[in-house]
């Protein structure tokens, strides 16, 4: 008979797996970033069961104690994690076992692997939405503190990319900390909504122990278990809802990404970019690219793919554990690093950049940025209905156009050969403030 694979599930095997089995099978390399939530996890589990008279005081306690040293090896470096263990769950168990013998193997009493898992990974999500939302929060308050600094900074604002009316530099950035604050207003329902606890559920049918499935969620900082115990092994849409989140994120500063890299063209001219955030031409020596926009605006791409990833995984799956889930936290794991990365380059890059007020109140003046103001104008102080006063307004942009001058350099005899009534107040409106 051939080694048997596995001390913690061989039993009705006479073969250890296969080299690609075991391959394909193995989780370790991605899950063991869940080790804090699964010894977490464990040790509220082994508490509730002595509690409850399922496991004796000292196994317990020689449970906790194991606990608490494998923790101290992992984050030191001193693990040693094992492929042919498969997943986080069965290292440390397996650790635990050499650590204190036959009272590891009393842990997973009333305990599967599913709801094990699930457990672990509702309790990462929830710290990774508390990591965003400071590193939002962060970059949030550098935009609000740019926003109010350009209170008063002209710029133009556009549609179609073509100017269109003038704004301030301060209502523009202020669009991104609305953006922003809806997306952590978001993380707070993902993490609001995936607070209850599996644990209990064991495979899928619950358990014949009398758990107290109260108590293992009050300990883990769950709002409660969860309901229904097949629903607690299988759903996984608190990880899709993350990605989402995460997506949506991703998506807004890409859009504010893709504005440095316009507005630091030369043809723009708004901004400049620290050199801590800028790179070079090897070929090209005047070049100042700004990579790390381009880097966010691109990020959006394994943001998109990663929720498409696990909605693809799940779609169709039948209740309730599939080993397909085990797809589930390479994507949320990327999603998390990589929006982390984004909102802190960001920050830093719009913490540093210099903005050029002098070129965005030149450009204002371009475009007839004003001939939307003028048309309300005519509105308000003529009482002409809208369409007529629009009518009237693009035949003086296009006599503007003719002389090739901003409408507030036209003389006033010039604005009322096209409209009689116009008088000197107009100016107030057509000139920039
Ligand atoms: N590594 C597994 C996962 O991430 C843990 C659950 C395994 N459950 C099982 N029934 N094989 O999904």
């Amino acid at each position: 008979m051939t080694q048997k694979s596995s001390t913690i599930w061989g039993g009705r095997f006479d073969a250890r797996p296969d080299d690609l089995m075991e391959q394909i099978n193995a989780s370790i390399d991605i899950d063991r970033r869940l080790y804090a939530q699964d010894i977490a996890g464990s040790k509220a589990h082994a508490r509730m069961l002595c509690a409850c008279g399922i496991l004796s005081t000292p196994d317990e306690q020689a449970i906790q104690s194991g606990l608490d040293q494998i923790l101290g090896e992992i984050t030191s470096g001193q693990f040693t994690f094992r492929r042919d263990l498969e997943d986080i769950h069965m290292n440390i168990e397996t650790r635990l076992k050499d650590l204190i013998g036959e009272a590891a193997g009393r842990l997973h009493t009333a305990r599967s692997r599913n709801d094990q898992v699930a457990t672990d990974f509702r309790l990462w999500v929830r710290e990774a939405c508390e990591v965003l939302k400071t590193h939002m929060n962060g970059l949030m308050d550098t935009l609000a503190r740019l926003s109010g600094e350009h209170e008063h900074t002209v710029m133009p604002g556009f549609t179609h990319l073509q100017v269109a009316q003038p704004v301030t530099l301060g209502r523009h950035l202020d669009a991104y900390v609305q953006m922003l604050t809806r997306d952590l207003s978001r993380l707070d329902d993902c993490r609001k909504r995936l607070n209850e606890c599996p644990l209990g559920a064991a495979a899928l049918a619950g358990t014949p122990y009398p758990i107290n499935r109260v108590m293992t969620a009050q300990e883990l900082g769950f709002d409660r278990p969860m309901p229904n115990t097949m629903d607690a092994v299988s759903a996984r849409d608190f990880a899709t809802e993350f990605l989402f989140v995460c997506a949506q994120a991703g998506l807004h500063l890409s859009r504010l990404a893709e504005e440095i890299i316009l507005w630091t063209t030369p043809q723009f001219g708004f901004l400049r970019l620290a050199d801590q955030w800028s790179t070079g031409s090897s070929i090209m020596p005047q070049k100042k690219n700004p990579d790390a926009a381009e880097l966010i605006r691109a990020k959006t791409g394994r943001l998109n793919g990663n929720l498409i990833q696990l909605m693809t995984v799940l779609k169709a799956l039948p209740l309730t554990y599939n080993k397909d889930m085990q797809e589930d936290k390479a994507c949320v794991f990327e999603s998390f690093d990589t929006l982390v990365l984004c909102l802190c380059a960001m920050n830093g890059m719009m913490a540093t950049a210099t903005w050029h007020k002098d070129t965005m109140r030149k450009a204002a003046e371009t475009g007839y940025a004003t001939a939307t103001a003028l048309a309300d104008w005519l509105v308000m102080t003529l009482h002409m209905p809208f369409r007529d006063a629009h009518h009237v307004t693009g035949r003086i942009v296009k006599l503007a156009e003719s002389k090739a001058c901003r409408l507030d350099e036209l003389s006033l005899d010039e604005l009322q050969s096209i409209e009689k009534r116009i008088s000197i107040d107009v100016y107030s409106v057509i000139r920039l403030k």
